[in-house]
């Protein structure tokens, strides 16, 4: 066991590269065959057959009947067969068993001989391979692309069958698992030697790279080398309806795309973390470099993420063209009065807004979905005990809310998807604020389509100030005014640019139906923005609102800062930290103090790398889980968040406070003992699983309703699940009694993070497996992050004000809307869902 674990592979092949070689020269060789459809000479066929290069195999040519035409021997992965007909509109070039050595166990593996590799060529591909000496090339894929033609041919043209069949491989087995984005060349290939030790271009390396990761797929799945066939098979079956489904590995229901993306990440961090011990020879890293890859940067002694980090950070520190920091709008009071203690706002929600995009290289435009059509998000600000009217159109062509995100307020104003407003309809929410200073936040909630909207740019932020802060900000104890900034993050990916136009993209991955990435940062709107600051502290109001992503917030000179505040409002004591890991939801408060940096001095704020948490779970177990492959390269890799420039020398007159003031509410902690269910929390059990029926991962029978609430374009068929089920709009869930006091148990069975956030009310974490919380953990908040396996233990204090149905579920927008979310009800016991 070990032994296969500790040895990696670096190529694949069992390439087939069939060359017709060397009949003549290939003038006399066209001209024939334009003579006569029927060659009477005999030319050779050149090719390589590549799993790793299979020796000794048999490789028969037929035609489209199905007649075998000819065959001869594979010597080391390459094969020549000489031909004289070509009559067929279709060829199928087909290897029977050989031996190749599997890369993933470094074992010598014998093909039966009712196994192997196919191809298909079209009649004029032949001939045009034959005239220029090409290489027809056998893989693992062009064998599924062979039995994906032939079951296109029932309903189609050949064209149209070869053109589909490429769709398929290129949309289920390639585009979403390239070991690192937006590489060059990562295509199908049918063409092409490679046996090569340094293959000749970079769709070669990729395409090699990809056959070597079928022994990594083998070997995650836990079969022995030679069931790759098998394998292929099942991917041929699975994707004759042109989608990517779980199907059955020993026993198993897996899903074979997910796995082979995953094998494929697993195969280049192997990969990369030998070319850092030294362990790759020259041709290997030929290799990776025709692959596109900058090995320099990859053998620093660093990890690869630290270096990749090391050098945005370089090249932000002394970039001259950042963006300036968008300070985000306050929206103001529109009843004319802005000294009583109510106001009215608008929010028009409307499609279709364009918005600039400034980024350090320049700017491009992208449509967005924003409020009143601004192109930032919008700012509301108040104080506690104020009452607010908030009249909300609704101008999108899909039902919306507004859900007030920590807000304790009733149930009907919650702006949960119970309560949907339809398009071009509207809704008056009314409620008076009664929570202590703190960074709440507002975005739709509506059914299925949260993920979406707030992707597309709708979300807001919500301020309350009290008394506390109000006399920390006079006391000079909490820096203030233009020295307290909101910072929105969020990530997003862009179409390419059309006519200084950029899309934004999503659900365009397969990937996606796990948590919605991006590779691009926003902070307020801009690309990797600036801000100038003197020498004083600043208190920063730092938001997640990304839909999935994880940052861990630090500055590059690894600098502590103080934490401030969280989800629900000001820290009792504040607490100093040179890094905070916020999830998707996730809010904090932080002083960074500049009293000591020279002016001229510049300071990035970054999130570090961090370790993904699906590679911890498979560090940890044998490699077969049913996994995510979320993390691996967009979570957890270093990432720069936006520049401070220090420009002007200035005093200092804060002095942070150390203590909140006794009277302070926020500064009380619950007791577990006034819990009505001290001894028996309630429990939440966060779960994932392939397929949408049960029947896997030991959740066979829990998942009691199986509506499939995905609305996402994927062919994924994840489920994500709390206590087992999954969202029902007519269920309520779990009963909380009026005006008690709970302690909610949050357990992540699953591989990955979830950020598990619950309405009504702010919380304070007990324990996280069983060790009491401290620092950032005592203060309130309304989301949790759960790492995997992780069980976290929250209370909290349900208030008169809470009566009907309110929401908990993954912040993860994609998961909750996916149904990783439930209702439950405080103050009453009847069991249907009321709307
Ligand atoms: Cu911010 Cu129910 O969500
Ligand atoms: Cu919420
Ligand atoms: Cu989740």
């Amino acid at each position: 066991m070990r032994y296969i674990k500790s040895i990696k592979i670096v190529t694949l092949s069992l390439v087939v590269s069939a060359l017709l070689v060397g009949c003549g020269d290939s003038n006399t060789l066209s001209s024939d065959l334009a003579d006569n459809g029927n060659a009477t000479s005999t030319e050779k066929l050149l090719g390589s057959l590549v799993k790793g290069p299979i020796d000794g195999a048999t490789v028969t040519i037929y035609d489209e009947s199905g007649k075998e035409i000819t065959s001869s021997l594979s010597n080391e992965g390459k094969f020549e067969i000489s031909i004289s007909t070509f009559t067929s509109a279709f060829y199928t070039i087909e290897s029977t068993g050989g031996t190749y050595t599997d890369e993933a166990t470094n074992t010598m593996v014998t093909v039966p001989d009712s196994e192997g590799l196919q191809t298909l060529v079209t009649k004029s591909e032949l001939e045009e391979m034959i005239k220029n000496k090409k290489f027809a090339s056998l893989t693992p894929e062009t064998t599924i692309f062979t039995s994906l033609v032939k079951e296109n041919l029932n309903d189609n043209n050949l064209s149209m069958s070869i053109m589909k069949a490429k769709e398929v491989i290129y949309d289920l087995m390639i585009k979403d698992s390239s070991p690192m984005p937006d590489m060059e060349g990562d295509s199908f290939l049918t063409q092409g030697d490679l046996t090569k030790a340094i293959p000749s271009n970079s769709t070669e390396a990729f395409a090699k790279n990809r056959a070597v990761s079928f022994s990594n797929l083998v070997q995650s799945l836990g079969v022995t080398p030679v069931e790759v066939f098998d394998v292929i098979k099942k991917l041929q079956e699975d994707y004759k309806d042109g989608k990517a489904d779980s199907v059955e590995i020993s026993g198993k229901n897996v899903n074979l795309s997910r796995e082979y993306a995953l094998a494929r990440k697993r195969l280049f961090e192997t990969t990369t973390s030998r070319l850092r011990d030294g362990n790759l020879t020259q041709e290997q890293i030929k290799e990776l470099e025709t692959m596109g890859f900058d090995t320099n940067s990859l053998t620093s002694d660093k990890s690869d993420k630290d270096k990749v980090l090391a050098d945005k950070v370089t090249k932000y520190l002394a970039s001259t063209t950042l963006p300036t920091l968008h300070i985000l709008p306050t929206m103001s009071d529109e009843d004319g009065n802005t000294n009583d203690a109510k106001a009215t706002y608008t929010l028009t929600a409307n499609k279709d807004v364009d918005v600039k995009i400034e980024t350090p290289t320049g700017s491009w435009t992208t449509p967005m979905w924003r409020y009143n059509n601004n192109p930032l998000p919008l700012v509301i600000r108040t104080n506690r005990g104020n009452a607010m009217t908030l009249n909300f159109n609704n101008k999108l062509d899909a039902d919306s809310t507004i859900h007030w995100h920590g807000f304790k307020i009733p149930a009907i104003m919650d702006g949960g998807p119970d309560v949907p407003v339809k398009a071009n309809d509207s809704k008056a929410y009314t409620f008076t604020m009664n929570q202590p200073a703190s960074p709440l936040w507002f975005h739709p909630h509506p059914d299925m389509q949260t993920g979406k909207q707030v992707y597309m740019g709708l979300a807001g932020v919500y301020l309350v100030e009290d008394e506390i802060s109000k006399k920390l900000e006079a006391d000079k104890a909490l820096p203030s005014n233009d020295k307290d900034i909101v910072l929105l993050v969020q990530d997003r990916r862009f179409d390419k640019e059309a006519n200084g136009v950029r899309k934004l993209l999503y659900k365009t991955k397969m990937m996606d139906a796990d948590g919605m990435k991006g590779s691009t940062i926003l902070v307020n709107g801009s690309v990797m923005p600036k801000q100038e600051v003197d020498t004083t502290q600043y208190r920063f109001r730092l938001y997640n609102v990304s839909n999935a992503k994880t940052y861990d917030f630090a500055f590059n000179d690894g600098r502590k800062f103080t934490i401030v505040g969280t989800d629900g409002g000001l820290l009792n004591n504040p607490v100093e930290v040179d890094h905070i890991m916020l999830g998707a939801a996730e809010r904090i408060e932080l002083i960074v103090d500049f009293s000591q940096d020279a002016v001229g001095s510049k300071l990035l704020m970054v999130s570090r790398p961090f370790k993904a948490d699906m590679m911890n779970i498979m560090g940890e177990t044998d490699s077969n889980s049913s996994s995510d492959i979320d993390n691996m390269e967009d979570n957890g890799i270093g990432l720069t968040i936006m520049r401070f420039d220090v420009t002007k020398e200035a005093t200092d007159d804060i002095t942070l406070y150390s203590a909140l003031p006794t009277n302070a509410e926020i500064a009380t902690r619950l007791d577990p003992t006034t819990a009505v269910n001290a001894t028996n929390s309630r429990k939440f059990v966060m779960s994932m699983y392939n397929g949408g029926n049960g029947n896997s991962n030991g959740m066979s029978g829990m998942n009691e309703n199986s509506n499939n609430n995905s609305n996402s374009t994927s062919t994924m068929n994840m489920t994500f699940a709390i206590n087992g089920k999954i969202f029902d709009a007519n269920r309520v869930d779990e009963f909380v009694g009026a005006g008690t006091t709970e302690i909610w148990e949050l357990k992540n069975m699953s591989p990955m993070a979830h950020p598990f956030h619950a309405h009504a009310i702010q919380y304070q974490i007990l324990d996280r497996d069983g060790v009491p919380a401290t620092g950032t953990d005592l203060g309130w908040k309304d989301t949790f992050l759960v790492q995997p396996g992780q069980t976290v233990r929250i209370i909290g204090k349900f208030e008169a004000i809470n009566v009907g149905d309110y929401m908990y579920h993954c912040h993860i927008l994609e998961h909750e809307d996916a149904g990783m979310m439930g209702y439950f009800r405080v103050g009453d016991t009847g069991n249907v869902k009321i709307k």
